[in-house]
């Protein structure tokens, strides 16, 4: 393959690729609320109508939920195939009114300094990265007349909403998955400089816990004392949680967590990170959490209980005397090493259950859960990338761990035997999950490239 020729392609058709990015960024494919069911069907249509400009052949495949994008075309003999996994859907743009322009309507800001970054939610993640990987094979495509190797894609569109149709998807297309190896472009790079490979995820279970005492809210006046106040067992709950060590205090919490190899530890202390660094750009000084782990420690390697979301009772403006009927909280694990998603979610229900006092019931909702994922070191695979990414960036990739969660990795392994490739081009600061969302634009252009340059290695 000529791969200067494709390069050249990139950088000479970068706003046609920024155009057809732009077009998915306009839909606004929010898994998590059923109100945006319909642009998450629009948004799968989308790239079903522009893998077909790209001679893939993909089909909106729908699920118990949002549909899966999936699709395969044949390449060259004798190469590797090669699944494509991204996510189309975003998360909810709240609190809105932090946004300065309407998330759903993308552009490019260009900053002094003459840096430029593409604005809008999902711009990072994951249409943007995903977006990155598809047009370095649009390029390939245009340049060489055919795809590098086999490709099959499947895009989902519940993977910010805990990919709960997911695991029906893999049963009835188990047989239709299988490919040498899966690429993925959703993880982040060292720093603005630095590419990365993520060599490891955290597995994720989360719950909703909701508390309920009296069979109405309550004038506090005429009934604080004698009536429990959900707020109040709830909140005790939770704070038991932790111990003043920052450990989880839910009994077998840490079975199976293991600790990272020496060679592991070795790489992460060779990154240099202090705690400052880390917390500084978030405003931010004192290490929380486990005593005695490093910040790169903590997120990598240990496993993490937090508390996503809290409310009950009045919240509003002003004041009221209430008693609330019920108390509500978000919470969620992030998982390590061989821990058990499904005995950690019991364990869950134990502790709390112990903890409800009489006049008060617990109930649970279930969110998505899977267990933590590792590339082997000595994947093939791995080396292709970190040539590739050292080729484009001038620098080679360190090798990093990830502190979030792409619950599918897991189920490319342990149900169809693939290896992931994790290379993203996400920087600290580009406010995934948040207001004003943002990926540089050299994020999504050496991207592109970085991508093509993998391609062309194989
Ligand atoms: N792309 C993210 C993971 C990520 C976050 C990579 C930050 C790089 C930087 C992914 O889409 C994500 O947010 N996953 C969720 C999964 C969950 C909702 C099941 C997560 O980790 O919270
Ligand atoms: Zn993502």
């Amino acid at each position: 393959m000529d791969l200067d020729a494709v390069l050249d392609h990139i950088d000479a058709n970068l706003d046609a690729s920024l155009e057809r990015l732009f077009a998915l960024l306009r839909i606004p494919s929010i898994s998590t609320d059923p109100a945006f069911a319909g642009d998450c069907r629009r948004a799968a249509d989308w790239l079903v109508a522009d893998l077909a400009t790209m001679g893939i052949a993909a089909e909106s495949r729908p699920t118990t939920g949002h549909p899966v994008v999936f699709g395969k075309a044949d390449g060259p003999a004798g190469k590797p195939r090669v699944l494509l996994y991204g996510h189309y859907d975003v998360q909810p743009v709240d609190p809105l009114s932090l946004w300065q322009e309407d998330p759903f309507a993308p552009r490019v800001v260009t900053r002094e300094d003459g840096s430029k970054m593409i604005v809008g939610r999902g711009s990072c993640d994951d249409k943007g990265q995903m977006m990155s990987m598809i047009e370095a094979l649009r390029a390939i495509k245009a340049v060489t007349g055919s795809l590098p190797v086999p490709v099959t894609v499947m895009l989902e569109g519940e993977e910010e909403s805990g990919s709960p149709s997911l695991p029906g998807f893999f049963e009835a297309t188990k047989d239709e998955l299988k490919a040498d190896a899966v690429f993925v472009c959703d993880t982040g790079m060292w720093d603005k400089s630095t590419p990365a490979i993520a060599m490891s995820l955290r597995g994720l279970v989360a719950h909703d816990i909701i508390v309920r005492a009296a069979d109405r809210d309550l004038h506090s006046g005429q009934f604080g004392g004698p009536a429990r106040n959900p707020n109040h067992v709830l909140a005790k709950i939770l704070a038991d949680l932790h111990d003043e060590d920052g450990r989880v205090t839910i009994p077998g919490f840490y079975e199976g967590v293991g600790e990272p190899s020496e060679a592991q530890k070795a790489n992460w202390a060779s990154l240099k990170m202090t705690a400052e660094d880390y917390l500084g750009p978030i405003g931010l000084a004192e290490p929380a959490g486990e005593k005695g782990r490093t910040v790169l420690e903590q997120v990598w390697s240990r496993p993490t209980c937090e508390v996503n979301g809290m409310s009950g009772g009045y919240t509003g403006a002003g004041f009221k005397t209430v008693i609330p009927s019920e108390a509500s909280a978000k919470v969620s694990f992030r998982l390590v090493g061989d821990q058990d998603p499904a005995k950690l979610r019991a364990a869950l229900k134990d502790f709390v259950r112990e903890r409800v006092p009489g006049d008060c019931t617990v109930e649970f909702i279930d969110h998505g859960m899977g267990p933590a994922f590792r590339v082997p070191d000595d994947w093939r695979m791995l080396q292709v990338g970190a040539e590739a990414l050292e080729a484009e960036w001038g620098k080679a990739p360190a090798m990093v761990g990830m502190g979030g969660s792409i619950p599918v990795v897991h189920d490319f392994k342990h149900t169809l035997g693939m290896d992931t490739l994790m290379i993203g081009f996400a920087l600290e600061d580009d406010r995934v999950h948040s207001p004003n969302e943002k990926y540089e634009l050299s994020s999504f252009h050496k991207g592109m490239r970085s991508w093509a340059r993998v391609f062309a290695a194989l």
